[in-house]
């Protein structure tokens, strides 16, 4: 299978981990070997409640015997769809009222700025320094990080960027902004939480010149950081909300939300003027149903506080030299990249799954499913700082 896999599916890096999987529970991967892997990232923030959660299974088993793809995004009316987006508004702050759904996080975002450029009739877009929004050329744009740019431009044009965090390019928000993009917390820079309003001050310098705040939300939201959204820790509003990752809790997903007034903008002048084949797809809408229903009705996002307090706790080690971010969305810094690298290969062949950030080097993320119990979380830190210990 592995010469299968090298051979025929194209490949995203010259060394990829390469467990050969035989089936997932819970917060373990199991390999065809036999192996059982703890699994501290969740497929990169994406499985929510874990591997096959029972909830989520039976909605998608229920819901494939019903109907699967009936057509394309919009025209008839998919109960799966209509009441989860019904269900995530009532979560929403009022001007939150309209979801669209997509297929995956960066498309969210592509309709996100799409929708940005047609509301305010502006082409500027300001993102932050070492943001990550998605890999299709809109999101891609974003990024100010030349290397991974250069071999695709030309990108689309007319996009700023400020410093996440530092306040005084505050003053490149003007009226020819159409919308700021951040993520809420800072992701693949190193899980760089909002310090001293700095949402709420953007989000008040967009009103002031008629520009829309969209926050990327694709990570932490859905649970991950305490709140439903992140952005509710920060006292600040988006004007369009992006989502993704662990909405569905494992399977391809996407939106963005708005009001009425900015969404109805889309389906008029021109008709269509974002469309999709499989968004608001029924097996994958019950799923997303299953998991913030879930989500609700449990402790799951209160928890995520107390484990991460645990592994705080259980963390201490000199050669971890501070853990960022918030929840169950943690980042350890090591001292060099070196070592951040030996740490999540060496964990691997400890049967404890790690991984790495995309621009801060000298981080190992931790993003377990927020299923896990403070027992897997005990024993997972132990292979950690055993590791640390031989370095
Ligand atoms: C903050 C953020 N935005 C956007 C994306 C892109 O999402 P997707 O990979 O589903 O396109 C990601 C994925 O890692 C992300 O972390």
């Amino acid at each position: 299978m592995k010469e299968d896999f090298l051979k025929y599916q194209a490949q995203t890096s010259l060394h990829p981990l390469g467990i050969e999987i035989s089936h997932a529970q819970g917060s373990y991967i199991y390999d065809v070997q036999g192996n059982a892997h703890l699994d501290f990232v969740a497929g990169v923030s994406a499985c929510s409640l874990g591997h096959c959660h029972p909830a989520v299974v039976a909605a998608i088993q229920k819901q494939a015997q019903e109907y699967m793809h009936v057509m394309v995004y919009g025209e008839y009316i998919q109960s799966p769809a209509t009441e989860y987006v019904k269900l995530l508004q009532q979560q929403l702050p009022a001007n939150l009222e309209v979801t669209y759904l997509v297929n995956s996080g960066t498309e969210a975002m592509e309709g996100a700025l799409k929708l940005a450029r047609r509301y305010t009739g502006r082409s500027q877009i300001i993102a932050a320094h070492n943001a990550y929004h998605g890999n299709t050329m809109g999101s891609l744009s974003l990024m100010d990080y030349e290397e991974r740019k250069a071999p695709f431009r030309p990108l689309i044009p007319d996009v700023r960027h400020i410093r996440f965090n530092k306040i005084d390019d505050i003053e490149l928000i003007t009226e020819k902004t159409a919308c700021v993009v951040l993520e809420t917390i800072q992701g693949g820079a190193g899980f760089i939480l909002p310090k001293n309003d700095y949402l709420k001050k953007i989000g008040n310098r967009c009103k002031e010149v008629g520009a829309l705040l969209i926050l990327d939300e694709i990570q932490p939201g859905f649970g991950r950081t305490g709140k439903l959204f992140a952005f509710e820790h920060f006292d600040c509003e988006p004007d369009i909300l992006v989502l993704g990752k662990g909405m569905a809790s494992g399977l391809p997903v996407g939106a963005f939300i708005a009001s009425k007034t900015i969404m109805d903008t889309l389906s008029d002048g021109p008709k269509m003027g974002h469309i999709t084949t499989f968004g608001g797809n029924p097996v994958i809408a019950a799923a997303s149903l299953a998991t913030l229903k879930t989500l609700l009705q449990t402790t799951l996002i209160e928890d995520t506080l107390e484990k991460e307090k645990l592994f705080r706790d259980c963390l201490k080690h000199p050669k971890i030299k501070e853990i960022r971010g918030k929840g169950l969305m943690l980042a350890l810094i090591m001292e060099t990249p070196e070592i951040a690298d030996q740490l999540v290969l060496e964990a691997k062949e400890k049967n404890l799954i790690l991984f790495w950030l995309l621009f801060e080097k000298r981080a190992v993320r931790i993003s377990p499913p927020l299923t896990i119990s403070m027992d897997e979380i005990r024993k997972g830190c132990r292979v950690i700082l055993d590791i640390l210990d031989r370095i």
